[in-house]
């Protein structure tokens, strides 16, 4: 075969090829050791001698068009599955499992706390977490001079033009007591979850945003030994039936008279350890008798209607019952902690 003869049939050669085998084939045929490149370059010794260097070069240059066309299809046969196992699928290999998500474990247990009041009669409500001074402070009795605000007092945001209302994050789930109440009339029972913002440097027990669940109960005639009714079955129902509950005497501003609840320490149980600080009790939650000066400022008559209202850290709850030591841990997205809720 002469030199234009290769150059005028190696590509359409090249081009037909679609298995690794034929590329190895053609790779043997024009560049092997016995291949036609090989069998050109043989014949130069025998040319004249004026005519062997154009020869050569002309060899040569062949050679290195080969060479490209061959590199590009091994590539582009890699890329592409041989067309013959082209849409062939094998339905013997095991299939991609989904990996479904779940709940959070601060979600799991807002549920089932509210599950828990649910029972008992009440509905579960929530309140936007940007929230006015009003609802916030005034509104529960806490006046804009009170030392119990300092704790509070944080994440103002940027005053609108035209309202003269403050707007902050809320502190607590406590105003939507003030939002309900103004909204309805008694008799009323709700729970409200949701997140609120302290001005809280984090570390393992504190958060500057977390949650809480705020209860209140208002009806003619309701008792402080209802508060504790309540709580007694809540309690069981989210630690078991052997915990054991006290109030401690407490100041809140927007109850009267105000406690906080302690359970028995579900480490030790009331013996006292390193979880409860040698006390026996863990402490989880403030309530108390609304006052009547937030009953005046929702427009209920004092006289007429009592009520009871609570509030709790989701986070502790979930801590305790399920024996984490960081709060942070809540927040970081870390699948390997999730996955164990
Ligand atoms: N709002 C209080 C806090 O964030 C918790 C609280 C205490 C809520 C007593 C209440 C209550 O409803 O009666 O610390």
């Amino acid at each position: 075969m002469d030199i234009n003869a290769i150059g005028a049939q190696v590509g359409p050669d090249i081009d037909k090829i679609v298995s690794l085998q034929e590329w190895e084939s053609a790779r043997v045929k024009y560049l092997g050791r016995k291949g036609l490149i090989a069998q050109l370059t043989a014949e130069i010794p025998n040319l004249p001698l004026q005519e062997r260097g154009k020869f050569g070069q002309e060899a040569n240059v062949l050679k290195n068009k080969i060479l490209a066309l061959l590199e590009e299809k091994k590539r582009s046969i890699e890329i592409q599955p041989a067309k013959s196992t082209m849409g062939a699928i094998d339905i013997s290999l095991p299939g991609i499992a989904a990996q479904p998500g779940h709940l959070h474990p601060i979600t799991q247990t807002i549920d089932e706390i509210c599950m828990v009041f649910n029972r008992m009669g009440f509905s579960v409500v929530e309140g936007p977490e940007i929230e006015t001074e009003e609802n916030n402070f005034t509104g529960l009795n806490i006046p804009l001079e009170h030392p119990s605000r300092d704790a509070f007092d944080t994440f103002y945001l940027k005053p609108q033009a035209k309202s003269s209302q403050r707007l902050l994050l809320r502190s607590h789930t406590s105003p939507v007591q003030v939002r309900t109440m103004k909204s309805r009339k008694p008799p009323l029972a709700v729970v409200v979850p949701g997140r609120v913002y302290r001005p809280d440097a984090v570390d393992a027990s504190h958060s500057f945003m977390f949650h809480q669940i705020e209860g209140v109960m208002v009806d003619a005639g309701i008792k402080f030994s209802d508060l504790k009714g309540v709580l007694e079955v809540f309690v069981k129902a989210i630690f078991g039936q052997d915990i054991k509950m006290r109030f401690r005497p407490h100041f809140f501003p927007f109850t009267e008279p105000s406690a906080e609840a302690d359970i028995s320490c579900i480490i030790c149980k009331g013996k006292g350890c390193s979880v409860c600080g040698r006390k026996g009790w863990l402490e989880i939650l403030g309530s108390g008798m609304i006052h009547p000066n937030v009953f005046k400022y929702v427009g209920y008559d004092p006289k007429k209607y009592t009520g009871f209202a609570f509030g709790l850290g989701i986070e502790r709850i979930a801590m305790l019952k399920y024996g984490i030591d960081d709060i942070r841990l809540f927040f970081q997205n870390d699948l390997r902690f999730l996955k164990q809720f």
